[in-house]
């Protein structure tokens, strides 16, 4: 598996400078260019390139070791994707417990275009085959249940019946687990959430090593018109810059946390893929490099949950995930098919003993 070197991505750009260039990455906040004849220059308008995409698809291109595209926020993405591949008269497989606005966009919009949609729970994913589908769209882990499924049998299963593999990786991160190395034709990510890190911009990006496929993705962007703002994809390289140091510290804490937490009597259920009795553990070591920084708690009831997020000095009551601050929320408020009690708990930067602390605290008191 080729391994994301944080490292050497820290200095792509530095390596390539002139004397007296910024260290930096400029922001090209820009709509036109200067286009003098022939448009054959290396920028023509804001919505088919910018330089400041162009910085951060070289960094996203390195961390995920294939061909990129940005997007201005993870749907966007997933939309890419999904428009490139499609057309009407295709099947497309979906998973019934990933992520709820997937499935919206394949009910409301693609099944009116004339594409079969069928969902599936992601533990059952392989029952019944892949023959039927053109595209198989995967979540794993998914969120918010965190079920694992092998990717690796799942992507070869599918070419072996003709059809293309995409893969959500928004909750791993290409630094926790690398789907195009297990065989997955496209990765598709919300930036919003671990990439970027800070909680201040949406972004999403596209990876394929499919060339036909990234030319259909680029050429959706630039005909649909979905564009990143320059601003938002300079903040997400600059997000990007510290996503090793932040992403270990995430992963590292959320051990340590879902290792307490599962001896804490107010905590009915706990799943966490780096817990040894959890049923997506042995997936997880096989085929990921971090077992992740969400954790998905069952307190007693709704009640009990709500008071548990909003009462800890250290959780942000929010939706959303990833960022420097840990956030929690409870699913089922989203109509996710899960128990009132359920909360998906995202584990931030704060040191692990003084979050600890705040959580057990909130806990204790209910
Ligand atoms: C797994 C997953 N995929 C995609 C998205 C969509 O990302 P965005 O909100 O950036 O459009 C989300 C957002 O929560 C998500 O959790």
């Amino acid at each position: 598996m080729a391994k994301p070197k944080p490292g050497e991505m820290l200095h792509l750009r530095g390596n390539s400078l002139a004397k007296g260039e910024p260290v930096a990455p400029p922001l090209t906040q820009s709509s036109m260019f200067h286009l003098p004849g022939a448009p054959d220059g290396q920028y023509s308008y804001g919505r088919v390139d910018n330089p400041t995409w162009q910085h951060l698809e070289h960094v996203l291109s390195h961390l995920e070791d294939a061909p990129c595209l940005s997007f201005p926020s993870g749907m966007a993405a997933v939309s890419a994707a999904l428009f490139a591949t499609l057309k009407a008269g295709a099947r497309l497989l979906i998973p019934s417990d990933g992520y709820y606005v997937t499935r919206l966009l394949a009910d409301r919009f693609l099944s009116n275009l004339g594409v079969s949609v069928t969902e599936r729970p992601t533990t059952a994913y392989a029952e019944g085959g892949f023959e039927a589908f053109d595209v198989v769209f995967v979540e794993s882990p998914s969120n918010p249940g965190l079920d694992m499924i092998d990717l690796a049998a799942v992507a070869k299963q599918v070419r072996a019946a003709g059809g293309m593999t995409i893969a959500d990786n928004t909750t791993l991160t290409p630094l926790g687990q690398r789907p195009l190395d297990l065989g997955i034709d496209v990765v598709v990510s919300s930036d919003t959430k671990a990439m970027g890190g800070h909680s201040d911009m949406l972004m999403g990006h596209v990876a394929s090593r499919n060339t036909h496929v990234m030319e259909r993705v680029e050429e959706w962007r630039r005909v649909s018109g979905a564009i990143p703002g320059p601003h938002e994809a300079w903040l997400l390289h600059r997000g990007l810059e510290t996503l090793d140091v932040r992403y270990d510290r995430m992963c590292n804490s959320a051990l340590v946390l879902a290792e307490r937490l599962a001896g804490h009597p107010a905590i009915k259920r706990i799943r966490y893929p780096g817990l040894p009795d959890d049923p997506s553990h042995e997936l997880a070591k096989a085929q990921t490099a971090r077992f992740g920084f969400l954790l998905s708690l069952t307190l007693d009831s709704e009640d009990k949950a709500e008071a548990f997020i909003n009462t800890c000095a250290l959780l942000r009551p929010a939706t959303s995930f990833g960022g420097v601050h840990s956030s929690a929320e409870r699913r089922a408020r989203w109509g996710d098919d899960v128990d009132p009690g359920f909360v998906r708990l995202s584990v931030g930067c704060e040191p692990v003993e003084e979050l600890w602390h705040a959580i057990k605290t909130s806990l204790n008191a209910l």
